[in-house]
């Protein structure tokens, strides 16, 4: 991390250099968030939006638009549609891991119920198909819809790999690029086509989307198992609970004696679970140096997403966006 940057948080720099234009975005969200009709809709979206959240995905489709010297007004309304699609994927994916807190708050799921997160999650969906049509670019449109569709095949993909410990790091990979970092890469894709740059320019910023993304999933896979929840806003132990194959775990099942095998076996595909298994299923990720890999695969993801900006003209942001591969890895919330 450069010198500049080493008291302000990367993401902190860069909600600063972009303070006037996040903020008309927050406002954007707002609005839109509204319905006349149905008062759920605006309970469970202050609840969950209003608790903040961290704004990643929309902040770095400013700060590509920004890169690319766009000066139009619809860099605004990409980000407002990148944060409701974020937004959207919470509420649903809360449900689908019948997760208790997010953001810390307990979630809309167990506040509300199961129904009004689907229902409301569908809504903002639809509001964020509204929001990207406004900027009447059908490009943008194409990458929006191809984010969207290819987060769902990966929570699909994900639900179906669940359990079953043949899951390997090559399907891990396929899943998180799907889940989390399709929504990175269209993100700072859609900034570099608003603003109309060189297609070399556009194809860079989707690369460091992509390979940002993934870095910040195996974190959060991470901290998952070592995080804590006052910092993440979200329990620690999910993924043990809910039988995921994530990359810690797989490291662990590789190298797995038959006695630890019986255990992944019991816990995650049996889900036969009792007290002190997560402390044993941690004891075991220590033991195979499980989370120290992990983390060591983050870090070469992060390496992919500098050098897809090596190339790149030098510029404040630039620079921000670089710093922010390590902070992503960094995080611990
Ligand atoms: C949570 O994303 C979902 C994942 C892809 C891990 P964030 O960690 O960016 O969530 P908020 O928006 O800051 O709450
Ligand atoms: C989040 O995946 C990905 C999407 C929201 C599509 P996770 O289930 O791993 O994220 P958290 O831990 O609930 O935020
Ligand atoms: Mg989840
Ligand atoms: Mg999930």
């Amino acid at each position: 991390m450069g010198l500049d940057h080493a008291v302000t948080k990367p993401h902190e720099a860069l909600s600063a250099i972009l303070a006037e234009d996040m903020q008309a975005v927050n406002d954007l969200i707002t609005e839109r968030m509204a319905s006349k009709h149905a008062p759920r809709i605006p309970e469970v979206t202050a609840h969950l939006v209003g608790a903040g959240g961290k704004r990643l995905r929309p902040m770095l489709t400013l700060a590509a638009a920004k890169l690319c010297g766009y000066e139009g007004p619809y860099h605004l309304h990409l980000a407002a549609t990148v944060e409701f699609i974020h937004t959207a994927t919470l509420l649903h994916d809360d449900v689908v891991d019948e997760s208790a807190q997010r953001r810390g708050r307990p979630t809309a799921n167990l506040l509300w119920d199961n129904k009004s997160s689907v229902l409301v999650g569908d809504y903002l969906f639809s509001r964020s198909f509204q929001l990207m049509v406004e900027t009447g670019s059908l490009r943008v449109l194409d990458i929006l819809a191809n984010a969207s569709a290819t987060i769902a095949e990966g929570e699909v993909l994900q639900m179906t790999a669940a359990q079953d410990l043949r899951t390997d790091e090559a399907v891990y990979l396929q899943v998180v690029r799907g889940k989390t970092a399709a929504l990175f890469s269209a993100a700072t894709e859609v900034g570099g086509v608003i603003a109309e740059a060189d297609e070399d320019f556009v194809k860079a910023l989707y690369n460091y989307g992509d390979a940002l993304g993934i870095a910040f999933q195996i974190v959060d896979d991470l901290l998952d198992y070592q995080g804590d929840a006052k910092s993440t806003g979200k329990n620690v132990g999910d993924d043990f609970r809910e039988r995921k194959l994530t990359l810690p775990v797989i490291k662990a099942v590789a190298m797995a004696d038959e006695t630890e095998r019986a255990f992944w076996t019991r816990t995650i595909e049996k889900g036969k679970q009792g007290d002190g298994d997560l402390d044993h299923a941690l004891t075991l990720l220590h033991k195979h140096n499980a989370l120290e890999l992990t983390r060591q695969d983050a870090l070469a993801w992060a390496e992919k997403a500098k050098a897809a900006m090596a190339h790149l003209p030098e510029h404040a942001i630039k620079s921000l966006l670089v710093d922010l591969a390590d902070y992503v890895v960094a995080r611990v919330s």
